[in-house]
């Protein structure tokens, strides 16, 4: 007989309960008060703001996004309202609706990352930090996630400057020893909730055949790539990152269209997903059709909830 009981979505960490596992990945729907507001309405089941900088940015000059058959190349290079915008968001933020608000944020310097976060403390919000270490797009500044040095110096002030529970958004990785390396890092901070892996892959390049030009406008053409493209290296540190991150949770971000993307993601040890590219192309109303298709795919397997299946990848 079949089993028609519903299926649960629900995912407990951080100290909450969310309504589902879907969210957007921050740039995606997030820039403006009504594209966060938009998102809150939607089946999403958390949100997060566009990674903001201590003051404004208009970001890389125009065309900085361009869309391809198998997804998208963008440098958008940070265009945000400032902190005070989105701090503002969060100070008027109905936190009693169930769904978690982070703010990204993405500082031009370290000192611009520990003001906004001391900020933040003072304010005694219930929003959670996930902190930018992996943008490719702003010219002359490298990912600071590629760099082990600065990023144990900046989470060791995070530490200092943040009192309650964070996250970080890496770059993706590529080698086993980087991943064992990062992870290293990583766990010297109890502090450190989650990691979302991953940011786009950064510095690809597309070239249109009848033009003979690239793509977008910034950094000559390179910029950072999501969407299909980006799909396995993005489960592969979801992967190695739940492996080696004991107690804390990994956000999955990268290639995830449809409800059989997510499944992969949590299959892989991911326990929220995030949606950033198809998002941007099909806007919030992904959101219930991806979770309605993971629940059909759960239901035929026989799942009832994220736990039964969560990093239960088999290797062969
Ligand atoms: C951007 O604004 O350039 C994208 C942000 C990011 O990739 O972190």
């Amino acid at each position: 007989m079949p089993d028609f009981s519903p299926v649960d979505l629900s995912v407990t960490w951080l100290g909450r309960t969310m309504p589902g596992c879907l969210y957007n990945a921050s740039g995606v729907w997030c820039r403006e008060e009504d594209e966060l507001e938009a998102v809150r309405a939607s089946a999403a089941a958390a949100l997060i703001s566009k990674s903001a900088t201590l003051a404004p940015r208009e970001g890389n000059p125009e065309p900085r996004y361009h869309r391809t058959a198998l997804g998208s190349i963008n440098s958008m290079g940070l265009p945000n309202r400032g902190f005070a915008y989105y701090l503002d968001y969060a100070r008027r933020y109905d936190y009693a609706c169930g769904k978690p608000l982070f703010l990204s944020l993405s500082g031009m310097t370290l000192e611009d990352n520990l003001t906004m976060l001391r900020t933040l403390a003072a304010a005694g919000l219930p929003a959670i930090p996930e902190i930018n270490l992996s943008c490719p797009n702003v010219p002359g500044k490298p990912q600071l996630g590629y760099d082990f040095v600065a990023t144990t110096e900046a989470l060791n002030a995070f530490d200092q400057a943040w009192p309650g529970r964070y996250g970080v958004k890496l770059p993706p990785y590529f080698d086993q020893a980087h991943f064992a390396a990062m992870a290293e890092i990583l766990n010297r901070h109890p502090r450190l909730a989650f990691v979302t892996c991953i940011n786009s892959i950064g510095n690809g390049l597309v070239v249109d055949i009848d033009s003979e030009a690239v793509a977008i406008k910034p950094k000559d053409g390179l910029g950072g790539l999501g969407g299909d493209y980006v799909l396995p290296t993005a489960l592969a540190n979801v992967r190695e990152f739940y492996r080696l991150l004991p107690g804390k949770d990994i956000v999955g971000c990268g290639g995830v269209r449809s409800g059989r993307e997510a499944f992969m993601h949590i299959l892989a040890g991911a326990r929220a997903v995030q949606v950033g590219t198809c998002l941007y192309h099909e806007g919030p109303a992904a959101f219930a059709r991806i979770a309605a298709e993971l629940a059909e795919l759960m239901q035929a397997k026989g799942y009832r909830k994220l736990d039964d299946f969560r990093g239960r990848l088999r290797t062969l």
